[in-house]
Formats: structure tokens, C-alpha cells, sequence
């Protein structure tokens, strides 16, 4: 099973506290930073966008987990300051199955780990034709493009299909990054799905409650649900 790794989402943080919130992630060692951009088409919301993310990378040395919900993003990948070892994500719903090649090609030439996302609706199988050309998969648990909202039905199974579907095919280095609502409760049971990679928001770490007691508390539900 892949090391767990903790990555929450900036959008969930309080922008008037930014800097203190980026030093507490720091202290706490926290994996990877979420960012959620997004063109008002692919979803129906803006975000966090390129000047955000330039000046993160200005600021902190954590890792960028960049999850793009853009249409057709292969022509759109330059505006953004990602680097090794910074995650890219981008849709296999938001264009041509030629455009999200071509994306994860430009993701891993800049030297990011691309990962591809899917919607709560795409059947984890599309996965399988884009695996040379990923380091993971971001199986959305919510439907993209807003924060607090609850957990699609069916999303455990799903986790637990696609996890066995890349350890069964000599994909087992594949990481699950899981994208909404993983609160204190359902996070022990993505991770016994199967998934290694957790966005953070208003349900745990960035939600009610002190930064750091939220993320030593998310550390150890983490590291229950291992022991089991
Ligand atoms: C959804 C966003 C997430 C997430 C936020 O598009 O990508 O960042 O839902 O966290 P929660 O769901 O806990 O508010
Ligand atoms: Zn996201």
C-alpha cells in the first residue's frame, strides 16, 4: 500500500490568514498543497488561478497539487509555475482524449507527476488507456467546482474497484488521490479502499477547530485505518 500523503485544499483556507495557515502546513509537514483552478465552463465557478500559484511556489517549498478543471487543457498548461515533484491534474471529461495525452505529456515534461481526473459519473475503467502516461488518478468524490458538499454514493466502491484494477494490472504504483468531502469519518475508509493521497477542506483539517490538533488528528485516523 502507497505511504499516505495529506494535501489540502487552499481553497477551503482563510484568506486573511494565509500566511499563518502556510506555516502551520509547514510545521506539520503537510505533503502536497490543493489548488483548485477552474474556467467557469468545465465548471460553473472560478478559483484559484496562476498568480496564486506563482506566488505559493514564491513562498513555501511544499509541493503544488494542481487540480485544473479546465476545458481542453493542453494549451493552457504554460501560464502555470508547476515543477518536479508538484502534482497536475487535469479531467478526461473536459475535451479530446488527443488534448489529454497531450496535457500529461506537457505535465511530465516540465518535470510535474501527471495525474488524471474523473468525475463521480466516469466509469474508472477510462482509466486504463492513459496509465503509461500517469503517475496517479484524482477520483473526484464530489461533483467539481465547490467546496462542503457531501460524498456521491458509491465512491468507496469505486476507490476499491480502481485500486484493483492497477495492482492487478502492474499499476500498484499508481497513487488514489481522493477530491471532496473526507472528513474524520469516511477518511480510515477511503485509505482501506484504497486510496494514498487525501484533499483536505471545510470537512476535516481546514474546517472547524485548531490547524494543527486537525491535522494530527486526521494523521492518526490515517495511520488506524493502516494498522487494521
Ligand atoms: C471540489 C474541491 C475540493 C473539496 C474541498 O471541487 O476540489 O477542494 O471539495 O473540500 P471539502 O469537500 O472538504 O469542502
Ligand atoms: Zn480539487
Amino acid at each position: 500500500m502507497l505511504e499516505s500523503a495529506v494535501s489540502p485544499s487552499l481553497m477551503c483556507a482563510d484568506i486573511f490568514r494565509l500566511e499563518e495557515i502556510i506555516s502551520g502546513m509547514e510545521s506539520n509537514s503537510i505533503e502536497y498543497l490543493h489548488i483548485d483552478v477552474m474556467d467557469g465552463d468545465f465548471v460553473p465557478n472560478f478559483c484559484l488561478g496562476t498568480d496564486y500559484c506563482r506566488r505559493l511556489k514564491a513562498r513555501t517549498s511544499i509541493p503544488l497539487d494542481i487540480h485544473l478543471m479546465v476545458t481542453e487543457p493542453a494549451d493552457k498548461l504554460g501560464v502555470f509555475p508547476f515543477a518536479s515533484g508538484d502534482i497536475v491534474s487535469v479531467h478526461y471529461e473536459s475535451g479530446s482524449e488527443e488534448n489529454t495525452r497531450r496535457a500529461l505529456e506537457k505535465i511530465r515534461a516540465g518535470g510535474a507527476r501527471p495525474f488524471l481526473a474523473i468525475n463521480p459519473d466516469t466509469p474508472v475503467e477510462v482509466t486504463g488507456k492513459f496509465l503509461p502516461l500517469i503517475e496517479g488518478v484524482l477520483l473526484m468524490t464530489v461533483y467539481p467546482g465547490f467546496a462542503g458538499q457531501k460524498m456521491v454514493e458509491g465512491s468507496l466502491e469505486r476507490i476499491t474497484a480502481l485500486r484493483k484494477a492497477l495492482d492487478n494490472n502492474g499499476y500498484g504504483n499508481v497513487s488514489i488521490e481522493v477530491d471532496g468531502n473526507v472528513n474524520y469519518e469516511k477518511a480510515p475508509l477511503m485509505r482501506r479502499a484504497g486510496a494514498d493521497i487525501f484533499v483536505v477542506g471545510t470537512s476535516s483539517i481546514l474546517g472547524p477547530g485548531d490547524l494543527t490538533e486537525n491535522i494530527v488528528k486526521f494523521r492518526d485516523i490515517l495511520k488506524g485505518a493502516d494498522c487494521r
